[in-house]
């Protein structure tokens, strides 16, 4: 069972965005391309004639699904015998301030950027020991090193498939699995437009005490450092053709430099940065700071 060209592998989320285009990229490069999608008709619709490409296998995989990861890992041990690559792409954000969160949207975000990569993990890695140069890559996000106010959801279930990733590195690099985080800053995707705002916060609520700080951290606009998807897949891309890839790599530009000011500024004076921006969004609504039980 041990490699056979081409290599085999599996992308989530590759019906949109940084998946859709690495699963473009992988398919150039000679991949076999498992390819996660949802909707078949947006799948279909986004991949137009590749559709149809040989190589291409599009795969009914919502990762919260147990049922739905069986059944493609009984598939590509049927057709392939072994993994050569996961990645652990699917995810999106909810945002909005963690006291308006209601538990089902906390819960949502972690049930697909957390426990969706891990149970893609636990279930992929007997095929991935099959394989003599396997990859898991884990998408994460400058948000995993990061955070932003009102982003108690999006960032903690970054955080967390940081701190998963790292030990999983560990344990399984015995076996010649690789496990590698990626952390992009803005990708230019339908990522933005797709962000699940708290229900306070789409309505805004105006009872809502914290309406000015969620309209503030919505307002924000991709700047000009945002990235392409492309370039994004082909960074990832590069990271699959490593021999001994790094545990992490940054993705665009405001990651590398987010990054490094973490590496470099004190502690307290990030802490004190963002908490002039909350300030400066709660400007005006001074008398509403306290809340009423
Ligand atoms: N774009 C950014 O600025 C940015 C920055 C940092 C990190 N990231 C990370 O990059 C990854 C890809 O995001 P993107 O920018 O490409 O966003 P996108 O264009 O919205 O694509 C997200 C993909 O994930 C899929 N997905 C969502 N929930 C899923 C689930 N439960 N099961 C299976 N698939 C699911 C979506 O499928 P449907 O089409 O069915 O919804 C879609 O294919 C995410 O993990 C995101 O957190 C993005």
């Amino acid at each position: 069972m041990k490699n056979a060209h081409p290599p085999v592998s599996l992308i989530t989320g590759a019906s949109a965005g940084i998946g859709r285009a690495l699963a473009e990229t992988l398919l150039r490069e000679g991949h076999f391309v498992y390819a996660g999608y949802r909707n078949s008709d947006r799948a279909r619709a986004s991949y137009g004639d590749l559709w149809h490409v040989d190589r291409l296998k599009p795969v009914r995989l919502d990762v919260t699904r147990q049922s739905e990861i069986a059944t493609v890992m009984r598939a590509v041990r049927a057709e392939q015998g072994r993994l050569d690559n996961l990645i652990n792409n699917a995810g999106f954000g909810v945002y909005g301030a963690f006291e308006e969160l209601s538990e089902q949207e906390l819960r949502a975000q972690f049930e697909t950027n957390f426990f969706g990569a891990t149970s893609m993990c636990r279930a992929a890695l007997p095929l991935l020991r099959a394989s003599d140069r396997a990859r898991i890559i884990n998408v994460s996000s400058i948000l995993g090193q990061l955070v932003l106010p009102t982003g108690s959801a999006y960032c903690g279930s970054k955080w967390a498939l940081e701190a998963f990733s790292d030990c999983l590195r560990y344990e399984v690099r015995h076996f010649g699995i690789e496990v590698v985080l990626v952390e992009p800053g803005l990708i230019r995707t339908e990522f933005k437009d797709r962000i699940l705002y708290s229900k306070a916060a789409r309505e805004q609520n105006p009872e809502s005490l914290y309406r000015h700080l969620n309209r503030k951290m919505a307002e924000n606009e991709y700047g000009r450092l945002v990235t392409s998807a492309q370039a994004a897949a082909g960074k990832i891309a590069d990271v699959l053709r490593k021999k001994r890839p790094g545990p992490r790599y940054r993705i665009g530009v405001d990651s590398q430099i987010y990054y490094a000011l973490k590496r470099v500024l004190p502690a307290r004076f990030i802490d004190w940065t963002f908490r002039l921006a909350v300030w400066n969004a709660w400007r005006g609504e001074k008398s509403k700071r306290t809340l009423s039980v």
